[in-house]
Order: structure tokens, then C-alpha cells, then sequence
């Protein structure tokens, strides 16, 4: 298979190559292929993929809100030009998108069939990509993924333990409920789903869910880190962006294609394990 990445050194674009090994790729990056830019059409048809794989996002849930415009350039309007490219291509197009396109009310997890309402600019521009694709592809997937953490890049893993390490007490937010997910284990996921013809929207997440507390809880125990860890709530920390009380994400669509997620708890022994060798 020859396929194109954008984000290809993202935290998750760098784990594709390896859920597809033996294929040709074309690992896109910002500075040889910007998404907002035009060109990147023709970059995509003349490597003539036949799967293009969109991770490229501008992903500071923050900074998005306070720049709005460039959250749409990217996030929407970016996606736009990929899906033209793709489109032109022939290829297939798997587009990664997020749970903070929910406004988290719901007691219960969120499946394919939920109804979107984002409360943030991120989450409202991840949806404006997801609205252009089905309205430009023929052969799309849009996966919905949740909380990532992997070797590359920055996330809430090594943000607490490295906190851990450097000091006495840790405050960790205990009102917003979601589904980490392993990268490793979304790039699996998301090489199963590109190999059928099952078009369509996914969610794709780490199983179960629990709260930003209760997973720092469990990376110190797996670290056998013994340090106090409070509880605190989304208000005291009083972040730019609102995000959803409720984002854990659930599937209907990956049980019709036999893909069963793995339990967030195994997945996270499996990281710590993986960051020691
Ligand atoms: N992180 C999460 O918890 C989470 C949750 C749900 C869904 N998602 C979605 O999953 C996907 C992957 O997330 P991630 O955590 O791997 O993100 P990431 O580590 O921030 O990677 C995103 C990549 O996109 C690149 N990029 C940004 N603007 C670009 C542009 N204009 N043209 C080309 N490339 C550009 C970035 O390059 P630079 O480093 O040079 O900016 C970066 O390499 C994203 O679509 C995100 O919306 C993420």
C-alpha cells in the first residue's frame, strides 16, 4: 500500500509506519507539506496513495481558543485540502478527529450515533474537518480518538510523572471523565479499519473510562511512585478553553468489523513498560 501521513511526527503520526509495515509512505510534515497551503493537493496526488491518513492537527485545546481563526485554518479548512487531495488522488481517507466534539452532558459514554455539540473552538473546528470530508470524500473513515499519550511529543503521562518526580504534591483534575488511549494501540485500530470497505465514522478509543485523577492514580502505582494526589476541579484550575465534564467515547461501528479496544488500564502498564526499554 502506498500511503500519505500528514502530522507524520506527531504523537500519533509517528506510530502509522509501524501498524503498516511493508508499505510505501509519504510521511508529511509542516514544514515540506502545510496543510493549509493549496500545494499539499497536488503534493498528495502526485505520490499517488492509495490510503491517505490525516493526523495533522493544531491540537493546543488552549491556544485554539484564543486563536480561533487559526484553529479553523487548520483544522477545518486544512482538512478541506486534504480531502480534495485525496479525493483527486483516488485514495482512501481516514480522518482523525476528537471526543471534544461533544458537550460532555451525557451521563453516558458517547457512541457513533451521539449527537455533536462542541463547547470549545477545538472541538468545533475538529467538527468543521469531519463535515467537510463527508461532504468532499466518497472513501472516508472519520476515527474519533480520546486522551492520546505515546512516546512522541507532550502529553498528560509524562506531564504527571515528570510532576511526580520533581515534587511533593500533585493537584490532578477530578471532574472531567474520558478514555485514554495508547497510540500504539489507535494506529492498530486505525490499519484494521483502513483495510475494509466499511466507510464511515468510528469512535476509537482505549476501553472503559475514568477521570484525570484516577488515571494519575494509576500511572504512580505502575511507577511505584508514592506521592499525595489531590483532587481538584476544572473551575480552580480555570483553563482558557471549557472542556466536556463527559467525553468517554464508546463504539457501535468497531464491534461490526470485529475490533474489540483494550482496556485503558492494560494499555497504560504496557506504555510504562515500553518507556522503560
Ligand atoms: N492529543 C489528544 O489527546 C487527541 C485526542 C483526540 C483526537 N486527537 C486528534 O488526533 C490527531 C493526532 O493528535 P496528536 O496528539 O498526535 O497531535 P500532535 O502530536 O500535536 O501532532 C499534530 C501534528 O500536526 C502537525 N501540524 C500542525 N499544523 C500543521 C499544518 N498546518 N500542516 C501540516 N502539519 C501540521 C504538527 O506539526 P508541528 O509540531 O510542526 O506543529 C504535529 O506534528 C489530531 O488530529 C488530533 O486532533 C488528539
Amino acid at each position: 500500500m502506498r500511503i500519505f501521513i500528514t502530522g507524520a511526527f506527531g504523537q500519533l503520526g509517528s506510530e502509522i509506519e509501524q501498524a503498516f509495515e511493508g508499505s510505501d509512505f509519504f510521511l508529511g510534515g509542516r514544514s515540506e507539506s502545510d496543510i493549509t497551503d493549496q500545494g499539499i493537493i497536488k503534493t498528495i496526488v502526485d505520490f499517488r496513495p492509495d490510503l491517505v491518513i490525516h493526523t495533522a492537527a493544531f491540537t493546543d485545546v488552549d491556544v485554539c481558543e484564543v486563536k480561533s481563526d487559526k484553529a479553523f485554518k487548520v483544522n477545518a479548512f486544512g482538512t478541506r485540502n486534504v480531502a480534495v487531495g485525496a479525493e483527486k488522488a483516488g485514495a482512501k481517507l481516514i480522518y482523525i478527529s476528537t471526543d471534544y466534539v461533544f458537550d460532555g452532558k451525557s451521563d453516558e459514554p458517547y457512541d457513533e450515533f451521539s449527537g455533536t455539540n462542541p463547547i470549545n473552538v477545538y472541538g468545533m473546528s475538529k467538527l468543521g474537518g469531519e463535515e467537510f470530508i463527508k461532504h468532499l470524500s466518497r472513501r472516508f473513515f472519520i476515527v474519533r480518538s480520546s486522551w492520546l499519550y505515546g512516546k512522541t511529543g507532550k502529553n498528560f503521562v509524562k506531564t504527571i510523572l515528570n510532576i511526580a518526580r520533581e515534587k511533593d504534591e500533585l493537584r490532578v483534575v477530578n471532574d472531567q471523565r474520558g478514555a485514554p488511549t495508547y497510540v500504539k494501540d489507535l494506529a492498530e485500530m486505525i490499519s484494521k479499519i483502513a483495510r475494509t470497505e466499511a466507510y464511515g465514522l468510528y469512535h476509537a478509543s482505549g476501553g472503559g473510562y475514568c477521570t484525570w485523577y484516577e488515571f494519575a492514580l494509576e500511572m504512580l502505582h505502575l511507577a511505584d511512585i508514592k506521592k499525595e494526589v489531590m483532587p481538584t476541579s476544572s473551575s480552580e484550575l480555570n483553563r482558557p478553553a471549557p472542556r466536556p465534564a463527559n467525553s468517554a467515547l464508546t463504539s457501535i461501528a468497531l464491534k461490526q468489523i470485529g475490533i474489540e479496544p483494550r482496556q485503558w488500564k492494560e494499555a497504560i502498564k504496557e506504555f510504562m513498560a515500553d518507556m522503560e526499554s
